[in-house]
């Protein structure tokens, strides 16, 4: 299958442009799933919850699910994409994965970074992956990759790829995904975004790019550059994070010393 992800920079409040700039590019693209970055239809840097109550959708009724849902019909591919979820009078920094089949369900940031804890609520769907026909899928966001846990669990739960839709600020994710990948023998695929963001009277954030599909062995099999706009790919087989043996004495799963875990 091919696994693929946009690198753009979105425009800060404009849901309608960065949609149908997505929706533009990733059309003249053929992949079997793709990934885009968190708070793709946003932007990232909020300054008041006025303004993430009126920049927030709900799932999947909202204008950004059923563009994604319209598309992955259309053209067949999987999507998973980070955006900005109203349910009731709570916020969340989710991802929703859509298929050829329609929508197939959300996820809700576990581990919010820095200011994200002023706007949105604690993601409480927990971790989850998705049977579908091209493999099991399951989605973190972005700053999840600094809990092992995350992708342990993702991988536990039988993901063979992890989506990662990504608004990255630090360094280290890129090198670090390297490491979540061997020790879970999954692939991944960060899409993050560039560009900066300086709204209000905050700091300016600068994001790294970087964006990466990586194998199960820890091969980086398409790392994209730190400041341009690209539709990156790599052809995988999925089924090579199957097997967990590393050789015939060792298993990662089985090998697990629960017993000596601390929780
Ligand atoms: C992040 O979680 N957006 C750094």
């Amino acid at each position: 299958m091919k696994a693929g992800f946009l690198q753009f920079a979105p425009v800060f409040g404009d849901i309608r442009h960065n949609v149908e700039r997505v929706i533009k590019v990733i059309s003249s693209q053929k992949a079997d799933l793709i990934v885009l970055p968190e708070l793709f239809n946003t932007g990232y840097q909020f300054i008041s919850k006025h303004e993430v109550k009126e920049l927030s959708e709900e799932i999947p009724s909202g204008f950004t699910t059923q563009k994604l849902i319209k598309f992955s019909k259309n053209e067949s591919v999987y999507i998973a994409a980070g955006l900005s979820e109203r349910d009731g009078d709570l916020f969340y920094n989710s991802a929703v994965l859509t298929g050829p089949e329609g929508f197939i369900g959300v996820y809700r940031k576990s581990h919010l970074f820095f200011e994200e804890k002023l706007w949105f609520s604690p993601g409480d769907t927990g971790f989850r992956v998705w049977d579908t026909p091209i493999g099991n899928i399951g989605i973190m966001i972005c700053f999840d990759w600094f809990f092992p846990e995350s992708a342990r669990t993702l991988a536990l739960k039988g993901a063979r790829i992890i989506a990662h839709p990504s608004n990255l600020v630090l360094p280290y994710c890129p090198d670090a995904m390297v490491t979540r990948c061997i020790e879970n023998r999954v692939f991944s695929v960060t899409a993050n975004r560039i560009g900066r963001e300086q709204r209000g009277d905050k700091d300016m954030l600068k994001f790294i790019g970087t964006s990466e599909i990586v194998s199960p062995k820890g091969k980086i099999l398409h790392r994209a550059s730190r400041d341009k706009e690209e539709f990156g790919h790599a052809e995988i087989n999925i089924n090579d994070a199957k097997n967990k043996d590393l050789n015939p004495f060792n298993n990662i799963f089985d090998d697990r010393r629960e017993d000596l875990y601390d929780h």
